[in-house]
């Protein structure tokens, strides 16, 4: 595999915002006017408070959820325009998520969480779903351990099948929400290391939301989200973030 140098815009956000109503009728606002490209190749990283609404835009870039006001524009496609069952056909195809607590099946085999979304596939990727998985597992370094239970398995180990269940679809667009949050810090370097790494070697984008300075530092371009807006960081800064 070799990294492209194409610098496709994958999605692209110009003002928006995102905001929920409260059961007390008070309207939250929990985005506020989010301006941010995302290319291919990119790894970018986002940093603030527990509460900034961190999530809340990283599930807008993935398509999880639709902005408020504002255009959200996906490969080109305005997001407003899409039907819930394109959103979510386009992020099986285009978008592997990563969360802090590894969502694995539980009573399924590290092989067997990394096959599910291969379902949604079609043709040879349908077809050759086990080779493919076995393949990603090996690229995890978690070969031998293909048929074990996630119970049986290390948190460093279980986000390694996470990870290889979020990229065994080639994903165009990696998400990646605190990571390494449940992990230890060299567990969790390791982790990140190999995101990065696969997200190179697919030139895909990596983006990762962290409370973790480290894992911010090893990113390209840095962001801060505070009270739902965001700015550029520049990458030295990171160093000194305490987010
Ligand atoms: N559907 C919802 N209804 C009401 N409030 C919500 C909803 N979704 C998010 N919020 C609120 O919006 C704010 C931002 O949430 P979000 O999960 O994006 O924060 P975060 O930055 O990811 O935090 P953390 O670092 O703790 O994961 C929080 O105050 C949260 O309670
Ligand atoms: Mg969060």
């Amino acid at each position: 595999m070799e990294a492209t140098s194409t610098n496709e815009t994958l999605v692209s956000l110009r003002s928006v915002t995102r905001s929920v109503i409260l059961p007390d009728q008070q309207q939250l606002h929990i985005l506020r006017g989010i301006d941010l490209e995302v290319q291919s190749g990119d790894h970018t990283a986002i940093v603030g408070r527990s509460g900034c609404g961190k999530s809340t835009l990283l599930n807008l870039l993935g398509l999880l959820d639709v902005p408020t006001s504002g255009d959200l524009e996906f490969l080109g496609q305005p997001a407003d325009r899409l039907s819930s069952n394109a959103r979510a056909r386009l992020r099986g195809s285009t978008v592997g998520f990563v969360f802090q607590q590894f969502n694995l099946l539980p009573g399924r085999s590290a092989l067997d969480n990394v096959i599910t979304p291969l379902f949604y596939a079609h043709g040879r990727e349908f077809w050759r779903r086990r080779e493919l998985a076995m393949d990603m597992l090996d690229r995890v370094g978690l070969a031998e351990r293909a048929h074990t239970m996630p119970n049986m398995l290390s948190g460093g180990e279980q986000q390694r099948v996470a990870i290889a269940r979020a990229l065994v679809r080639r994903p165009r667009l990696i998400l990646a929400d605190e990571p390494t949050g449940a992990l230890d810090v060299e567990t969790g370097q390791a982790v990140m290391a190999l995101l990065d790494t696969v997200a190179t070697e697919t030139a895909a984008a990596l983006v990762t939301i962290t409370h973790d300075t480290n894992v911010a530092a090893l990113a390209r371009a840095c962001y801060r989200l505070d009270s739902g807006v965001l700015s550029p960081l520049a990458v030295a800064e990171t160093a000194g973030v305490s987010a």
